[in-house]
């Protein structure tokens, strides 16, 4: 097993070391731009956007431009760890597809749990995000599998995964397993950070806190969804954060969510939350 190292130079620029990289990677995180871009066709939702609406961060000309000048500074690929949008409508995915495809360098999405959230429909996390993906979402995975995909970069694999809900599917762990049983370096890309003993993270901030449940959902209420379980944190979940922790073959996390950019260490790996509305650039170095 190597050693992973985190450090954040005077620039902000991020570097990630490694023994087992063989060649430097660079790319740039965007999460959580919380962009509310909306037109005549979200007026029949207006009542289940109205509440996130109120924080616009416009994603036009601004996002184009952070995308061009992490092209310039070396950056080969974006990763998207979601909540770019705060609700499905047409008009902010067909500008965020927009500037996907336009951009110099490849873009790749995972969701976040605003990205399919019309506060107040009916249905639980799961299926709503599973109709809104469908209805809406689709064009910003480029034909790839929204739960779960790979992205290669050298010798670096980037492993896309959706853990918005605060919960992961069955066939999500297996297709994880799977990609960490193979010899090359990993990190994994989510939107929730995953808990980790001491840091004081509160339980909205992260997944696999061990208070998680029915009783600490602050925000049910105010965010019109699903409360969480009575049964708290759910077996496959958990085998999915210990299988994260224990693999030899994943460098660390990378993750959106609670906005703040923040590093922290455990078991070996780093976990890095991206700053909101803009790019974090990180290296990925050979030790
Ligand atoms: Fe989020």
């Amino acid at each position: 097993m190597g050693l992973t190292s985190f450090s954040c130079g005077p620039n902000g620029l991020l570097t990630v070391a490694d023994p087992r990289l063989k060649r430097a990677v660079r790319i740039a995180l965007f999460a959580d731009w919380h962009s509310a871009h909306d037109d005549e066709r979200g007026n029949i939702y207006r009542q289940y956007s109205c509440r996130m609406a109120q924080w616009h961060h416009p994603m036009e000309g601004v996002l184009d431009a952070m995308l061009k000048d992490a092209a310039d500074k070396g950056a080969e690929a974006a990763f998207f760890a979601g909540d770019m949008i705060s609700f499905p409508t047409e008009k902010g995915v067909e500008i965020l597809h927009r500037i996907m495809e336009d951009s110099p360098i490849p873009c790749y999405y995972i969701s976040g749990n605003h990205d399919w959230h019309y506060e107040g429909l009916p249905g639980s996390d799961l299926e709503l995000r599973r109709e809104w993906t469908a209805k809406r979402l689709m064009p910003l995975f480029g034909g790839r599998n929204p739960l779960m995909y790979a992205v290669r970069l050298a010798d670096l694999k980037i492993l896309m995964m959706d853990n918005s809900p605060g919960r992961i599917l069955p066939e999500q762990l297996c297709w994880l397993r799977q990609e960490l049983e193979e010899d090359i370096p990993a990190v994994l890309c989510i939107h929730v950070p995953l808990y980790i003993p001491g840091m004081g993270q509160e339980v909205t901030h992260c997944m696999c806190h061990p208070d998680w449940g029915w009783a600490s959902d602050p925000y049910f209420e105010i965010e019109r969804r699903e409360r969480w379980p009575k049964s708290g944190v759910d077996d496959v979940t958990r085998a999915f954060a210990e299988t994260v922790w224990s693999s030899g073959n994943l460098l660390g996390i990378l993750c959106g969510h609670t906005h703040l950019l923040a590093g922290m260490a455990y078991r070996g790996k780093v976990q890095i939350v991206a700053q909101s509305g803009m790019a974090n650039l990180i290296d990925f170095n050979p030790a």
